[in-house]
Formats: C-alpha cells, structure tokens, sequence
C-alpha cells in the first residue's frame, strides 16, 4: 500500500510518524472516513466539512487548504487502484516534547492511506446483523470525531466476544448512538426514527445524505431520540456509517427485530442510499 505521511506518498514500510507526536501520546488527533464505491468517494464534502469542525472544536489550524487535501485523497486511491473500501484522514496537533498544555502555533500533521473492503452486496448488507446493547463509556464531546476511541474499542470487543456483531451504546436511558454508526429505528407505524445532532452523538455525515435523499423521495425521518426498550421492539432498525452504508439489524440484545430479516423500510434506505452512492 502507498499511504500519505506529512507530504509523502510512501510505502507503507516506510512511513513514519513521530514518538512525540500529540496524536499518539494523547489522542490529540481528529479523523474522517470516506467510503469509496467504484473508485469514487461518496459524501466527501461532508467529510471534510466534518473534519473542518473537528478541527475548529479542538484548535488545530487546518493543516492543508480543503482542495489539496482532496488531492491527497484522490492521489490515495488512484495509486492504490482502490475500487471499493474507505480512504481514512488523520490530523495531529503535531510535535513536541509531552506536555498537557500545547501551543498555539504548533503544525498540524496530515496523514492518509486506504482500505479496501466490500461494502455492497455484503452478506451483512443482504441478512442484517445483530447489535448488543451496553452503557456508553465515552467523554461528553462525541461530536467532534477524535482518535480517543478506547471506549468504542472496549465496547466493540465485548460485545463481540458475547457473540454481537456489533453494539448499540445507552445512557440515561437512551440510545445515543452504535459505537462507529448512527442507530435508527422504524416503530411499528411505521416512523423512521434516529436522533437529533448534539455533544451526545456525532453527527453522522452517511445520516446527513441520507435525510436529504429521503427529502427528496417524501420519506420523513423523524429526529428524536429513543429507548432501548423502543429499539428492542420496534418494527425495524438499522445502522448507517461509511464503512457499513446502510447496515439492517435484525437483533438487538436479546430481542429478535420484526421476523428477524431486514424490513422493508430499511430496504428501500439501503436502495436510495446506494442508488445515489454508486
Ligand atoms: N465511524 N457515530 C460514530 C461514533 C462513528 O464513529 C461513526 C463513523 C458514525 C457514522 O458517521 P459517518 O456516517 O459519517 O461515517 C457515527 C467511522 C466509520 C469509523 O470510525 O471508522
């Protein structure tokens, strides 16, 4: 693989990163992923805007101008040949010697590789997974997308090691959101329901372009937050992320969702989204 290293396209041997860089000591870093089907991104500008605000939430300047960071983007893929899988971008405060406090003219770091995965036509995309449910272990800013995963480590491996393909994470008796996707259920009269942008949750960009084509197409997806009983019972759920699109769950915890295949809601999501994506 030929990744991107502070103004190199290298291979991935020979990347190097800095022990003292903030990204590693602290998490000091923020992140996108951009889903890429046919060699094309999907929802980029949504990404970097994204990233944009990450960034501004944090103080770290801009390490690049937009444009030449989707130059980078673009370079990834056209020298990984990648057709289908994600191009990840990393930003760190940067360099120098362990301190709490930082700078503020430190230089951001930019870095980037890609990953190839298939997405679409997945036996996950066609039968739905299963999501556990569990406390949300992480800080009170989940809107800024940070490298601080640890909380989304500890809670994925569980639930995996229970026998979950993934989890959906609860606090004060609401689902904030899956541990790397945003959570959505359809209740039996049919309400689409996932839950509204705050410091809870981050704001999903594959969420973003999916309320919009559902705009388009007179699908209301209703912004409200919902119980971990209401997920249980619901009609329907499913989760969205670039790296899962839009990903049927067809169990939750201990409850089978509707007859335990994806429903016909979620269906005709995964159709809008993937018709619009590809
Ligand atoms: N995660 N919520 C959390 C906590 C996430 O980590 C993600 C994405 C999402 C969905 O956001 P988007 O639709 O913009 O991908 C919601 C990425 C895929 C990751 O960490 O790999």
């Amino acid at each position: 693989r030929i990744v991107y290293v502070h103004g190199d396209f290298v291979p991935e041997e020979q990347a190097r990163i800095g022990l003292f860089d903030r990204g590693f000591l602290f998490g000091d870093a923020v992140y996108e992923v951009t889903a890429v089907i046919e060699g094309r991104m999907v929802d980029n500008d949504l990404h970097l805007a994204r990233l944009e605000r990450s960034l501004k939430a944090l103080g770290i300047p801009l390490p690049q101008s937009l444009a030449q960071i989707v130059e980078v983007q673009s370079q990834l893929i056209a020298r990984n040949a990648l057709h289908e899988g994600a191009v990840y971008l990393q930003v760190s405060r940067g360099e120098a010697d362990r301190d709490f406090l930082y700078s503020e003219n430190m230089t951001p770091k930019l870095i980037g590789f890609t990953q190839a995965k298939t997405m679409v036509g997945t036996k996950t995309q066609r039968d739905g997974i299963s999501v556990d449910l569990a406390a949300d272990p992480r800080w009170q800013r989940r809107d800024i997308k940070t490298t601080m995963l640890l909380g989304q480590v500890m809670a994925k491996q569980a639930a995996r090691a229970r026998g979950f393909d993934d989890v959906w994470l609860v606090e004060d008796g609401l689902v904030t959101e899956g541990a790397s996707s945003t959570a959505y259920v359809v209740t039996a009269d049919g309400r689409i329901l996932t839950r509204a942008a705050s410091q809870a949750t981050l704001p999903g960009c594959t969420q973003r372009a999916l309320a919009r084509l559902c705009a388009m197409h007179d699908v209301r997806i209703e912004e409200r937050a919902f119980t971990p009983q209401e997920a249980q019972g619901a009609a329907e759920a499913f989760q969205t992320s670039a790296t899962s699109l839009v990903m049927p769950v067809v169990r939750i915890a201990d409850r089978v969702i509707g007859d335990g295949k994806p429903g016909p809601i979620t269906r005709r999501l995964q159709a809008l989204y993937l018709e619009a994506a590809g």
